[in-house]
């Protein structure tokens, strides 16, 4: 099988248009919504250590390999692997790889629209002053109100997988692109205001930030150092083949490693603002910074609403997330929008309203967890439970490790080495010894640590 030289769905207009998009895929949910909160869980400083070594040992060289494989195979995950393994002599049965990537981008996409519904519904609640001098009782009611009403939740679900399907059926340069040529610089200065505002707490902000950056190692476990890689993966959009198939509408002249760089500091600044941005209002408000699901929903509209400005600057906390979920949900979907639109010669228009209709389908799954279905426990866990257990315990780890096999032992050093084109050997043997040896033996342990079967 031959491989095109270009993607049929064409390419990113400039390096800088990929770097928004990839940083857009990476900065979700997952950095202002689950960073803070296993944050706050596992003891802050010392945890926040260990997540950057792991973005820096197995994010960075994880990422320059979807990305590397993208560019190279130029197709969706499953037809890139099919005709990468053809030129390397390899079992085709590697394209399953990126059918698991396929089916995790929908899979999560499932939730995550629901999730970002909620945020959505919030942005509402907060800008109307619902949470002013709010209690503890106050802010839980008003958010059973919404969760427990599921035509409430169906109803804002809906409105951001359409907004998600439109921007994708668009395409790559007149949809995505110019999505998150808006939404990413905005999102940058709102969390800057944000950051602001915080800062105006005072002694607050320095023992969030203490909290944060002085490491406590007494506080660090085995088990939140495997919760830090996990997440390493989960926040960076890897293992699944949404880098990948962006790295497939990347020029052949951008470098793979500069960009990789780019996009891991972008999230990991993103992530640390956040935290400065939302700890210091829990601290300023007496909370506790380990109310896990809940930080976000309840315990930061209480500290809001007991601050000046609290409505307008919740809201435009609120519009940051929905904002941020966006740009991630268009890369969910990505995969296997280009899956249909080159194997059924079907218009991306229709692709994506396929795609993004049978996610709104599974969605209900979740949609449900919430409220009538809160009884519905397969494996101990609720729908939502346990869609997001599969994905991000189950099906990213499997596929990130599978997609460093592949670049680091199926394919010939000379294939990667022309793909990634690094200047200096010694970088490319470092970024060799870490795909080969490093990285995969990290994720296992994160992996037997997830099911259960170590730690
Ligand atoms: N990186 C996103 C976040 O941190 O919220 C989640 C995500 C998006 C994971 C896209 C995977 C993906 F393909």
């Amino acid at each position: 099988m031959t491989r095109p030289t270009n993607s049929i769905h064409g390419e990113w207009s400039s390096r800088w248009a990929f770097i928004l998009a990839a940083t857009g895929s990476a900065v979700g949910l997952g950095n202002i919504w689950k960073f803070p909160y296993i944050a706050g869980e596992n003891g802050g400083g010392a945890f926040v250590l260990v997540y950057l070594v792991c973005i820096a040992l197995i994010g960075l060289p994880v990422m320059m390999a979807e990305i590397l494989i993208g560019r190279r195979g130029r197709q969706n995950p499953v037809n890139t692997l099919k005709s990468l393994s053809s030129e390397e002599n390899a079992s085709s049965t590697w394209r399953f790889l990126g059918w698991i990537g396929l089916l995790a981008g929908f899979f999560i996409l499932s939730y995550y629209s629901v999730i970002a519904g909620q945020a959505m519904a919030y942005v509402f609640r907060t800008l109307s002053g619902v949470f002013t001098g709010v209690t503890a009782d106050g802010a839980n009611s008003i958010y059973q109100s919404l969760t427990g009403d599921p035509e409430r939740l169906l109803a804002w679900h809906t409105v951001f997988m359409v907004l998600t399907m439109v921007v994708v059926a668009r395409g790559v340069k007149s949809g995505l692109e110019k999505l998150v040529r808006v939404v990413m610089p905005a999102l940058f200065i709102m969390l800057v205001i944000l950051v602001g505002y915080a800062a105006n707490t005072g002694e607050y902000f320095s023992q969030a930030v203490d909290f944060l950056f002085v490491p406590d190692f007494s506080k660090l476990t085995q088990e939140s150092i495997l919760i830090a890689m996990g997440h390493a993966f989960f926040t960076l959009s890897l293992g699944m083949g949404a880098i990948m198939v962006y790295g497939s509408y990347l020029s052949k002249s951008s470098s793979i490693a500069t960009m990789s760089v780019t996009v891991s500091i972008a999230d990991t600044v993103v992530a640390l603002l956040a935290g400065m941005a939302i700890f210091p209002l829990v601290f300023a408000n007496g909370m506790s910074p380990d109310a896990g699901f809940s930080l976000l929903f309840v315990t930061l509209p209480i500290a809001f609403g007991h601050m000046a400005g609290g409505a307008l600057f919740g809201g435009i906390f609120f519009i940051l997330l929905v904002f941020a979920a966006w740009s991630s949900a268009i890369s969910l979907i990505e995969p296997a929008v280009a899956w249909l639109v080159e194997n059924k010669q079907i218009s991306r228009r229709r692709a994506s309203v396929t795609v993004g209709f049978a996610a709104w389908l599974l969605g209900l799954l979740t949609v449900f967890s919430f409220n009538i279905g809160e009884g519905w426990i397969l494996f101990g866990m609720t729908m939502f439970g346990l869609l997001d257990y599969l994905t991000t315990n189950i099906m990213l780890p499997l596929g990130g490790l599978l997609i460093i096999v592949f670049a680091g032992w199926i394919m010939a050093k000379n294939s990667t080495q022309e793909e990634l084109a690094i200047r200096s050997p010694i970088f490319y043997y470092i970024w060799r010894i870490l795909v080969r040896y490093v990285s995969p033996i990290a994720i296992i342990i994160v992996f037997l640590n997830k099911i259960g079967l170590v730690g």
